[in-house]
């Protein structure tokens, strides 16, 4: 018995090693990233909330855009909510940003502006769910902590061909995680998994020849690659539609509205839009009154659990006049400073395009 615990013991050690010298050798360069050191915690904090969600090439313009308007903690903390917003605007899921700007005024009032240095300090942060949390810790600070995200899952049950469905599969991932994260660089070794998973344990067609794991891989040995993760059943995105207002001034200024401080896209800009439902619904809606041209060339925006059909009505009208109560008049040329989510860019410019 403690011969063939000890056996896997020195399994356990071979994979971690071969893994970490792959990602010395192959690791991508990051631009949050120190290979066999600690990266600065506010880097690793804004490119894992980034990463959230969106891949590493859309991410990394932002990344320098932040790093440049807001160079620490404490800039961040010290900025208006509409220009962290703005700045934000086109990255999507932007409950991430508003949980970003909470968290950086806790660090910066209540810490110093200094980040906890432990999972659990971490975990009580706003917008710093589990994964997040043991990220942060392992990759900045060096805990020990167990980084389990979609790559990293797609690597262990493969490794281990586990087929229990996801996510009731984590705890069993967890229990080899724990055989295999090394106390000494816990950090480069979920990195090294992360980037492993991206770029060689791709979801269709992973390239093994090239795999530092593939000797000890049991999916590989029989064949099965592509078997694992086991994905739950998919659920049906619900459909919704809506009717957008864009409407011009005779200033050639838009006429915007803030969308509510909770809920989807919670305090961003917008059109006018009618409420998402089954129906896209009529002029009921509309923001003013005026003669309104529907466009049959509807917006369709993908979200985590909704799509949504925006329609869209058009009008130009002849004045100045007062905006609608809670809306506001904006240039078309400032519109870029506005945060508008990528799916109001895309219904604008549409608009435009109709009414030009
Ligand atoms: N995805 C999320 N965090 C990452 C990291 N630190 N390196 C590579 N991919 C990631």
């Amino acid at each position: 018995m403690l011969e063939i615990s000890s056996a896997s013991v020195k399994a356990s050690r071979a994979r971690t090693r071969a893994l970490l010298a792959w990602y010395d050798r192959e690791g991508r360069d990051l631009p949050w990233r120190v290979k066999q050191g600690r990266a600065d915690p506010y880097r690793v904090w804004l490119s894992e909330i980034m990463l959230q969600q969106t891949t590493v090439e859309a991410v990394k313009p932002y990344f320098a855009k932040f790093l440049a308007l807001f160079p620490d903690v404490n800039a961040l903390a010290a900025a208006e909510d509409q220009v962290v917003l703005t700045a934000w605007a086109g990255l999507g899921y932007y409950a991430r940003a508003r949980n970003l700007i909470a968290c950086a005024r806790i660090v910066s009032r209540d810490f110093g502006g200094n980040f906890p240095d432990t999972e659990a300090g971490l975990r009580a942060l706003p917008g710093i769910g589990a994964y997040t949390a043991a990220a942060i810790a392992a990759i900045a600070f060096g805990e020990r902590a167990i980084v389990i995200d979609g790559n990293i899952e797609r690597v262990i049950t493969r490794l281990e061909a586990i087929d229990t469905p996801l996510p009731k599969v984590k705890g069993e991932i967890r229990d080899v995680l724990e055989g295999l994260v090394p106390a000494d660089r816990p950090g480069d070794f979920a990195q090294g998994l992360m980037d492993l998973g991206a770029t060689i344990c791709t979801p269709k067609s992973p390239s093994c020849l090239l795999c530092p794991l593939a000797v000890t891989c049991i999916a590989k040995a029989r064949g099965q690659m592509t078997d694992f993760p086991v994905k739950p059943p998919k659920k049906g995105k619900k459909v919704l539609r809506s009717l957008a207002f864009v409407a011009l001034d005779g200033k050639n200024r838009l006429l915007l509205s803030t969308r509510p401080a909770k809920g989807l896209l919670a305090g961003m800009a917008e059109v006018p839009n009618s409420h998402w439902a089954a129906q896209a619904g009529g002029l009921e809606a509309q923001p003013l009154s005026a003669e309104w041209r529907r466009l049959n060339q509807p917006v369709i925006h993908i979200f985590t659990h909704i799509e949504l059909s925006m329609e869209i009505a058009v009008t130009r009208i002849a004045g100045p006049i007062p905006p609608p109560d809670g809306m506001r008049w904006v240039e078309v040329a400032k519109l870029n400073a506005e945060p508008l989510p990528t799916l109001f860019r895309k219904v604008i410019e549409v608009g435009l395009r109709a009414l030009n």
